[in-house]
């Protein structure tokens, strides 16, 4: 019997779909799950994957390559629906013969989800509301993640634990479902396999990792938040909407209050379209993510965080965490 039996039973078809010793991904993080962090955690048992973000066809190409020669275990590619070219992604996603494909950041267009599963690769999407999950998964999404406020990053309106209540009941039973946002503590991840998920997703707590490339500024900043310093950004004209983002609160949290107020007054005065100002505003967030990642400026970066950011102490390394996590559910299950 193995050390986790009673987890990795809970896990089994999360298991099953990943192709994994555990049913935990690392949810992508643009900049930060590239192929170090994404290949140690495949290695360790998770399932790591790569966040293509803005990456042309050609950089993506490279980074799987890079990535299959650090690990021979399953890794999934991330590629966000709004990227101009999404179809072209995927033809390298194809060519690579990638195992599963992650469609984040609204509904799949026409004809992406048919494009991935002709090559055989399974296809998990997310949804903000039951009923966009089950036409999702009706049109061929083969895993959903749930997602809720908590998470770091681009966020929806509803707490983790309210989606989880609300979905899992009407889809767990025939369907592979993950939970993410907020998840700090195995202890919480027992919970929700109890409630029927297959798995779980972090992104936050793996952010911090030993192997994550991030700077260490942006680490340090990650180990002195507390929760409530993780705070979703708020809209500031009702004719321009944009998605909000948690993240750590500091200077650039303002400027994106500025970005908003300059998007919407170009918006105004007839120079570009709507599609063209969401746009405007996600590219801004890549390039305030990166200052802060790569570059190490958490004054005016983003520091993209989930609350689950207060329980961040120290950098471990990726199998460190995995295993704390196993063994933090497996005491939490053995209790009941
Ligand atoms: C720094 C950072 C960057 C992120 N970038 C992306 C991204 O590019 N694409 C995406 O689908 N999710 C992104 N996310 C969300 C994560 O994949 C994951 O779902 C989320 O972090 C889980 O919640 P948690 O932060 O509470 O663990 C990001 C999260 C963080 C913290």
């Amino acid at each position: 019997m193995s050390q986790y039996s009673k987890t990795t039973s809970l896990m089994r078809r999360g298991t099953d779909f990943l192709g994994t010793d555990y049913a935990i991904l690392c949810g992508a993080m643009s900049w930060v799950s590239e192929r170090t962090l994404v290949s140690a955690i495949s290695n360790a048992g998770g399932f790591g994957v790569i966040a293509c973000g803005a990456m042309t066809p050609e950089l993506l190409d490279n980074e799987i390559a890079e990535t299959k020669k650090l690990t021979a275990k399953p890794f999934g590619v991330n590629l966000i629906t709004m990227h101009p070219q999404l179809f072209d992604l995927i033809e390298v996603c194809a060519r690579h013969g990638v195992s599963h494909v992650v469609l984040a950041g609204g509904i799949p267009p026409k004809g992406s989800v048919d494009a991935i599963k002709a090559f055989g690769a399974k296809v998990i999407v997310f949804a903000p509301t039951l009923a966009l999950a089950k036409k999702l998964l009706r049109g061929g999404g083969d895993a959903l993640v749930i997602e809720g406020m908590e998470a770091g990053g681009h966020i929806g309106p509803v707490s983790t634990s309210v989606l989880a209540q609300e979905f899992l009941p009407e889809l767990a039973e025939d369907h592979v479902v993950f939970v993410a946002g907020g998840i700090g503590r195995g202890q919480a991840i027992a919970g929700y396999l109890e409630m029927g998920a297959a798995g779980v997703q972090l992104g936050t707590r793996f952010a911090c990792a030993a192997e994550s490339i991030a700077h260490a500024n942006f680490k340090k900043a990650f180990f002195r938040a507390n929760a409530r310093d993780a705070v979703s950004s708020v809209q500031v004209d009702a004719r321009l909407p944009v998605i909000p983002v948690r993240a750590l609160k500091n200077k650039g949290t303002e400027e994106f209050t500025a970005k908003q107020r300059e998007v919407a007054a170009i918006l105004d005065s007839g120079a570009i379209e709507m599609g063209e100002a969401q746009l405007q505003i996600e590219h801004y967030w890549a390039g305030a993510l990166r200052r802060a990642v790569v570059d190490g400026d958490v004054e005016n970066g983003s520091l993209m965080a989930g609350q689950s950011v207060g329980m961040l102490k120290e950098e471990e390394p990726v199998a460190d965490i995995i295993a704390k996590l196993m063994t933090q559910s497996e005491a939490a299950l053995a209790r009941r």
